[in-house]
């Protein structure tokens, strides 16, 4: 049987039909709100190259994270903005139980102790060559990197982190991770692995914010090529064998492809990170009139959950949990 007795537009008639058979839906507890924190004292910083987005100093950040609380936001992704004397080639101010980010996953608890916290894990935030592991000669080299990550994790749990979301791209990274919180009596910490991560041109601003880009090369030799999607489902597996609870693609929009394939392999949830440079384009051409700034933003993250997304990362978080709120 076909037209005229099957019409597709019978379920757009109205708006009521068209909720009805709504097949994706956003809430505000699907989202991961990314962070940024600076040392310091009221400061609440705009980031150039991302509208509305801020860098705050601990005691502004428990009003923030407060405030997404109240709005249904579950969860925060902490990274941590160190001034350039804290970097090094080694990682000592990552593993510092007094560092920024310590501070910053105790500070949270302490007020806000229902927030689920995660913390970002790679080297390239303290690193003086600003790549994601320890440098030697052109190499950014693995299992020394590894080994250093592996401390850093457990130093965020002692610090009382619900996760750790490790998005460095070093192989083996995540069962280390895990036989380090194991070992250190950390079973319930959990780990958000960055499973298919692309050595993508999107993280531009959030370079800027964290003042983090490579001082050197680019960091093609540990993220993935754009080229190539079987072998991000390589990664997921490997990820999800070493004990991810979690796996997530990043970026988010050029990336759909992914999360699908992601979805049908995975047996843990799956995320997806809407990446600083997708938000900033969406509020560029917003900001040119070419764009309308809400529409774009509801478009692009019901996209995530209809391609299989259980949560979604996005510095839009916040606005769309005001809007679902209302
Ligand atoms: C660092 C890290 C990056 C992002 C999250 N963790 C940047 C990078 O890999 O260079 C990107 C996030 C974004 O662009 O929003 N390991």
């Amino acid at each position: 049987m076909s037209f005229p007795y099957k019409r597709t537009r019978r379920l757009r008639t109205s708006s009521a039909i068209r909720d009805l058979v709504c097949e994706n839906h956003l809430h505000a507890s699907d989202f991961i709100v990314p962070v940024f924190v600076i040392e310091g004292e009221n400061i609440k910083e705009e980031i150039s190259s991302m509208p509305g987005y801020y860098r705050f100093s601990l005691d502004l950040l428990i009003q923030e994270v407060q405030e997404c609380y109240d709005l249904g936001l579950r969860s925060v992704l902490l990274f941590a903005k160190a001034s350039d004397e804290k970097k090094d080639n080694k990682g000592t101010e990552a593993i510092n139980q007094n560092g920024l980010m310590q501070r910053a996953i105790r500070t949270i608890k302490a007020h806000i102790p229902e927030m689920f916290i995660m913390s970002d894990v790679a080297l390239d935030p303290y690193s003086s060559f600003g790549h994601d592991g320890i440098v030697e000669g052109n190499e950014i080299v693995n299992d020394p990197t590894v080994e250093v990550l592996a401390q850093m994790a457990v130093s965020h749990a002692e610090a009382g982190v619900d996760m750790v979301a490790p998005s460095d791209m070093m192989d083996g990274r995540i069962g280390a991770i895990r036989e380090a919180l194991e070992s250190d009596g950390f079973p319930n910490v959990g780990i958000m692995s960055y499973a298919v991560k692309y050595a993508s041109c999107f993280y531009g601003p959030f370079r800027d914010a964290l003042d983090s880009a490579p001082g050197f090369g680019d960091k093609k030799s540990y993220q993935m090529n754009p080229a190539n999607g079987d072998a991000g489902i390589r990664e997921v597996e490997l990820d999800i064998e070493e004990g991810a609870d979690i796996v997530m693609v990043k970026p988010g929009m050029p990336y759909l492809d992914m999360v699908l394939r992601t979805k049908e392999i995975s047996d843990v949830p799956v995320s997806v990170y809407q990446v600083s440079g997708e938000y900033s384009m969406i509020h560029a051409a917003a900001e040119k009139g070419w764009l309308n700034l809400e529409d774009s933003m509801m478009e692009s993250l019901i996209a995530f959950k209809r391609a299989g997304a259980d949560l979604i990362a996005s510095y839009f978080a916040k606005e769309v949990a005001k809007k679902l709120k209302n």
